[in-house]
């Protein structure tokens, strides 16, 4: 027996790589190849204990315990180690184009309900009244008629409706809107606030262990999409609101912040059955076409 192929400390990450089969599909290769060595790297780096690689297994274990339909603790370690915002920034390279895109979160875990332009959507009526307006159109600024506008926040205290089922209305503060001909969106919400992500679990010991905060500045999420067009998952985030330079998700990016400003407009504030004066944001939306989309990878 050759004993080259034999375990080392030196060698350890490219014998597991050149065990690999020959009939590897060659992507799972590439990948897999990448991990091991990155991981083979990162244990010599860090000089594993055998007390440090149980306590990982364990972490990780109860991790996978902690998944089910709604939810979903892996995601959240990505997301509270960037790795969900890194793959969303790699992936949706835009050119500068298109409207910039952010981690759709663990809360669309529900179907919004189909709106018509205007609906209410904060169906209790609590919280500070919010006139939401936008356009959808496309790289060269051409309306695009009949895109779907999905939306979902939290309320004035941080929750989702699916938080709290016995407390807000089904569906709460989400919808489904269309555009119109001229691409454009409006409806009726409130100002969200701010509000922890899951801290029951691995996860949020590992927050508290690492002395972070667990919170997400305030936001609406948006799901914008249109025959031909790239999808865009984002969100509009609140000006001036706390945390926004330190999401625990990494997921603020300049472009999405708003003024979610007061507007003093007696007028229109009658025309949307609104007290004057009442708080607006605007969001202008631009869908990349798909084949600019593939250019951009
Ligand atoms: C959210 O915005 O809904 C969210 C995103 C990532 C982790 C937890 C919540
Ligand atoms: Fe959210």
């Amino acid at each position: 027996m050759g004993t080259s192929s034999l375990f080392t400390e030196d060698k350890s990450a490219e014998l597991v790589v050149e065990s690999v089969g020959a009939a590897t599909d060659p992507r799972l290769r590439e990948v897999l190849s990448s991990l091991v060595r990155h991981l083979h790297a990162f244990v010599k780096d860090v000089q594993l204990t055998n007390e440090e690689w149980e306590t990982a297994i364990g972490f990780l274990t109860e991790t996978g315990q902690m998944c089910d339909d709604v939810r979903q603790e892996f995601i959240l370690l990505s997301d509270v180690l960037g790795v969900s915002m890194l793959v969303e920034t790699i992936n949706n390279r835009s050119l500068e184009l298109a409207t910039e895109s952010t981690v759709l979160g663990p809360f669309h875990m529900v179907e919004s309900p189909p709106r018509e332009s205007g609906d209410r959507i904060a169906l209790d009526g609590k919280g500070e009244p919010c006139l939401v307006t936008g356009r959808v159109t496309d790289e060269h600024g051409t309306p695009l008629a009949n895109a779907t506008v999905d939306v979902w926040q939290a309320n004035d205290e941080g929750f989702y409706d699916v938080q709290q089922p016995d407390i807000q209305p089904e569906r709460n503060l989400r919808g489904l809107f269309t555009t119109d001909d001229n691409g454009e969106f409006w409806f009726r919400s409130i100002v969200p606030r701010y509000y922890p992500v899951p801290v029951d679990g691995p996860v949020g010991r590992l927050l508290k262990a690492t002395h972070r905060h667990p919170n997400r500045p305030a936001h609406v999420h948006f799901l914008v999409t249109a025959e031909g067009h790239r999808p865009l998952v984002t969100h509009l985030f609140v000006k001036d609101c706390p945390y926004l330079g330190s999401d625990v998700v990494f997921g603020v990016k300049e472009s999405l912040v708003r003024d979610f400003g007061e507007v003093d407009d007696p007028v229109r504030a009658a025309e949307v059955g609104f007290d004057n004066p009442y708080r607006a944001v605007h969001f202008d939306v631009t869908l990349l076409a798909e084949a600019r989309a593939e250019a951009s990878r």
